[in-house]
């Protein structure tokens, strides 16, 4: 028997999928994934590596990849990370599974934002937690709901720049965000597997802000690795070692081929500039073209998507406009207001794609 929790689960995004790749000339903007392949050198770097004995690795991974995440991390979050506070895993996915099957029973609650990433439900679904879903913020401030669902949460997920929104938090959010999860006893999770691409203000780790938390990363966005599989935990030292028997549990260990190409990547980034330069670009364009269709929208600040209202039911939308030849992922499944909203992964597209989408858009509105 199947169990109830997975029987349950819809993958309903697929039906977009499924319809736009049987759609012939369709403009793909619903694919959350960088349009760029991975960078040559990285590509290079991979192929001398083969040369090497490709076994298993210990389950978190290779030392001297541990080690350059230390150093990003302590980077970008100015606490010191050491290696042994980092477990490489299988793509950001099972970092954050390895988290939620740690700590997560199935009468605790997971607190996620409205709207956010579906996966972090669809985790919780297979590990059996329980979910509850609100806004955290308007206007900088912390909403009232989110202080009172905080009371009787177990983990509040965090996730910036975020997916779908490419909201970035402020200092000052982060902040806000992180001491609520210390003064109410959750423990936080910080995602921030596209902390690279921030086009106007610098990326804040909540996790600068409090101690009880874990750290989410990733190569598969920021470097155009998506199917290399490589994402990475931060914690305690002694956290560490409980998530890596999930770990063991899942996959023994990442692959190795993904953990050195990876390496390269974080040792040698600079193709990150140039991408980040050119979503700047697509996101300026998007944003005009949202603002000429009167489109109400968060400003996207970072990421690869933008998370406009279109003014209509959001299924029907996206099914519509796969038949004007453009494909955006409806909002329903990302939160509960935003069944009129619609996701467009303009990271997915160039320039040339993205023009011709929207002329589709702007021809069908
Ligand atoms: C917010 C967020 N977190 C985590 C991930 C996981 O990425 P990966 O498993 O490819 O590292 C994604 C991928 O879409 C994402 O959008």
């Amino acid at each position: 028997v199947i169990r109830k929790n997975v029987r349950e689960i819809q993958l309903s995004i697929r039906k977009i999928s499924e319809k736009a790749s049987e759609k012939e000339d369709c403009v793909r903007l619903d694919i959350g994934q960088p349009s760029f392949d991975t960078p040559q050198h990285v590509k290079e770097a991979a192929r001398n590596f083969l040369d090497e004995k490709q076994g298993y690795t210990s389950t978190t991974g290779i030392q001297k990849l541990r080690e350059k995440i230390a150093e990003e991390e302590s980077m970008k979050s100015g606490v010191d990370v050491r290696p042994e506070e980092v477990m490489v895993t299988t793509g950001g996915m099972e970092a954050i599974f390895a988290l939620f099957s740690s700590r997560l029973d199935e009468d605790d609650t997971l607190l996620v934002n409205d709207p956010s990433w579906g996966p972090y439900r669809l985790i919780s679904a297979v590990n059996g937690n329980g979910v509850e879903q609100t806004q955290y913020f308007h206007n900088g401030e912390l909403t009232e709901d989110v202080k009172e669902k905080a009371e009787k949460a177990d983990m509040i997920a965090i996730n910036s720049p975020s997916n779908p929104e490419g909201r970035v938090l402020s200092r000052d959010e982060s902040r806000a965000i992180a001491e609520l999860a210390e003064d109410k006893n959750c423990f936080l999770m910080t995602d921030e597997v596209y902390w690279r691409l921030t086009f106007d203000e610098e990326h804040q780790s909540p996790a600068a802000f409090n101690d009880n938390s874990a750290l989410i990363g990733s190569v598969s966005k920021n470097h155009a690795m998506t199917g290399w599989r490589i994402g990475w935990i931060v914690d305690d030292s002694e956290n560490i070692k409980e998530y890596a028997k999930v770990s063991r549990a899942m996959t023994a260990a990442p692959n190795k081929i993904g953990q050195l190409a990876a390496f390269e990547a974080l040792d040698n980034s600079f193709h990150v500039g140039k991408m980040r330069d050119e979503y700047r670009k697509r996101r300026d364009y998007v944003v005009e073209q949202m603002k000429e269709l009167g489109w109400g929208f968060t400003d996207p600040e970072g990421a690869i998507y933008a998370f406009p209202e279109v003014g209509k039911d959001s299924w029907e939308f996206a099914m519509e406009m796969i038949d004007e030849g453009v494909a955006v992922v409806p909002g329903e499944p990302f939160g509960s207001e935003s069944d009129r909203s619609v996701r467009i992964a303009y990271g997915a597209a160039e320039m040339e794609e993205l023009e011709k989408g929207f002329e589709r858009l702007k021809k069908a509105v």
